[in-house]
């Protein structure tokens, strides 16, 4: 007898949500989390905390720069940083607690320790050793740092440390101009910090549609971020209290050093299953560190599955969920499902990026006919009232069919308006099918509607 249906290994996004799952669709389900509290990397050091900086210190900047314009004078805040840094401290504690929460509802026991699989069908957390019918693998990432260079959390920081700086540097050396990168890059602009990112291609945000990532990098310029392109990080030589980083300009091999107070590691993360024993288990891991899974989740060992940032696809908090609902319905036998060809990517700057389905880049490599609708923010009456109309929409449609194949846009609340693209999307919508929809005025919206006219016979506004 079985003392578990299933156990999951890991309660961030991925493991927690199918946690979850499992026990409303009547497995009996534990969940075992090595941390002080559930959530992941997510909500402890990642999406939450990060969101908490970014909109406090958007605020910030609104108040310095643009309330004047729209008559609101005086003199703008002053930054307490302590007092930020408890205000994010309690955002993520109303999340990781509502996590609790939610496992006590639905009957999800929290196994409090590290675990690992002595064997299919247990896991061993502490001394105890449980068993179970399945196992789900939810173990996340963890940032992945150049070689030589050391990070001590203090003066050369991975993502975790400059989410909890003891103080807002002077001088800051981003290392990767990617999503990290960039969105605390970001932050410590906005708090005074003289930010300079040094990347090693020659266009940031790599993957992302080439224009808007040259319009992103513009905007980013325009908002005080220094950027060295095309720039390969030799080293980072460290005191308590300053670091130095030389790099190596790839077009003429020419070295170069900067000084920095704190400088950010972004150069990726990599799948975290250290202590699992996977090895001796017999599973399959892939050469970039992924557990290998089949369509269904399930690894190499029969009665183990994995999900999420520990596997392949995209690091994303959503869709590591995803695959956990859909392990979940697998398990319960049940049919789950995960279009990866509709995962949106959000980055959370001002004004945010957000992205689904293919790149022009893309589709030209495929030998894809496609037609382009663009719009710009500056036509939608919306974004100009409230000072928002840097960016654009960029609707991807097939020549042939109409069908939409992507979007791509920088400007205000892109991260939700992606979403109606998404569930276009998911029903094979054309852009007709948007272009025919009524779209709220004056909303942000409009301009969605907008690239799906410019996909015809044209956009009104533009
Ligand atoms: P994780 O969230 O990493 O959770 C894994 C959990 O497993 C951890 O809590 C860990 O302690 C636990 N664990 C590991 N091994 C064991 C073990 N042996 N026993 C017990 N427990 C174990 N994604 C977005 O979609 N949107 C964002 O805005 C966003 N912002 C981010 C900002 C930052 C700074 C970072 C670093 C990441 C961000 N991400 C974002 C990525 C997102 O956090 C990850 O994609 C997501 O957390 C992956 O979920 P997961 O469940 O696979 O793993
Ligand atoms: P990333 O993969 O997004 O970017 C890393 C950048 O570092 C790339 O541009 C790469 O070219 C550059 N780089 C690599 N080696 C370099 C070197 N030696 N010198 C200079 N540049 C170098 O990784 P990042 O930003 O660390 O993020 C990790 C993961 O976290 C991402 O996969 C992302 O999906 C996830 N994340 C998601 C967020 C969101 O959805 N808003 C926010 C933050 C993280």
């Amino acid at each position: 007898m079985a003392d578990y249906d299933v156990i999951v290994i890991g309660g961030g996004p991925g493991g927690y949500v199918c946690a979850i799952r499992c026990a409303q669709l009547g497995l009996k389900t534990a969940c075992v989390e090595g941390r002080e509290t559930l959530g992941g990397t997510c909500l402890n050091v990642g999406c939450i905390p990060s969101k908490a900086l970014l909109h406090a210190t958007h605020l910030l900047h609104e108040a310095e720069h643009n309330f004047a314009s729209m008559g609101l004078k005086g003199k703008s805040p002053s930054v307490d940083w302590a007092q930020m840094q408890t205000y994010k401290d309690d955002v993520i504690g109303q999340n990781t607690k509502g996590i609790e929460f939610l496992f006590k509802k639905n009957k999800v026991d929290w196994l409090k320790g590290w675990g690992s699989i002595p064997a299919a069908g247990q896991v061993k957390v502490g001394d105890e050793v449980h068993n179970a019918k399945n196992i789900v693998i939810a173990t996340g990432s963890e940032a992945s740092s150049l070689p030589g260079i050391e990070i001590d959390e203090k003066v050369v920081v991975t993502s975790t440390g400059a989410l909890s700086l003891p103080k807002i540097p002077k001088k800051m050396v981003v290392i990767g101009a990617g999503v990290i990168g960039l969105e605390m890059g970001s932050v410590y602009a906005r708090l005074g910090a003289e930010v300079t990112v040094v990347e090693f291609l020659d266009n940031i945000t790599p993957g992302m549609d080439a224009e808007v990532s040259r319009s992103f990098q513009k905007l980013l310029k325009k908002q005080g971020l220094n950027f060295i392109m095309g720039a390969a990080v030799q080293g980072v030589e460290a005191t308590k209290t300053k670091a130095k980083v030389t790099y190596k300009l790839r077009k003429d091999d020419s070295e170069a050093t900067l000084d920095a107070d704190v400088v950010l590691v972004a150069t990726g993360r990599r799948p975290f299953t250290d202590g699992l024993g996977l090895e001796a288990l017999g599973a399959e891991i892939l050469p970039r560190g992924q557990i290998k899974t089949d369509g269904h989740w399930a690894t190499t060992v029969k009665g183990v599955y994995a999900i999420g940032d520990a596997i392949e696809g995209p690091m994303l908090a959503h869709k590591a969920e995803d695959e956990g609902m859909a392990v979940a319905e697998v398990l319960a036998g049940k049919s789950g499902h995960v279009n990866y060809g509709v995962i949106p990517g959000v980055i959370y700057t001002q004004p945010e990026v957000a992205s689904v389905g293919k790149t022009e880049e893309q589709l030209k490599e495929e030998g894809v006919a496609y037609k382009v609708g663009k719009f710009s923010f500056m036509g939608n009456a919306r974004a100009k009232a409230v000072h928002q109309g840097d960016g654009f929409v960029k609707l991807l449609a097939d020549k042939n069919t109409d069908r939409i194949l992507g979007c791509h846009l920088i400007g205000p609340s892109a991260g939700d308006l992606i979403h109606e693209i998404c569930v276009a999307m998911e029903f094979g919508a054309s852009a007709q099918d948007l272009a025919l929809t009524c779209h709220a005025h004056p909303t942000f919206s409009e301009a969605m509607r907008e690239a799906a006219l410019a996909c015809g016979d044209g956009a009104i506004h533009a």
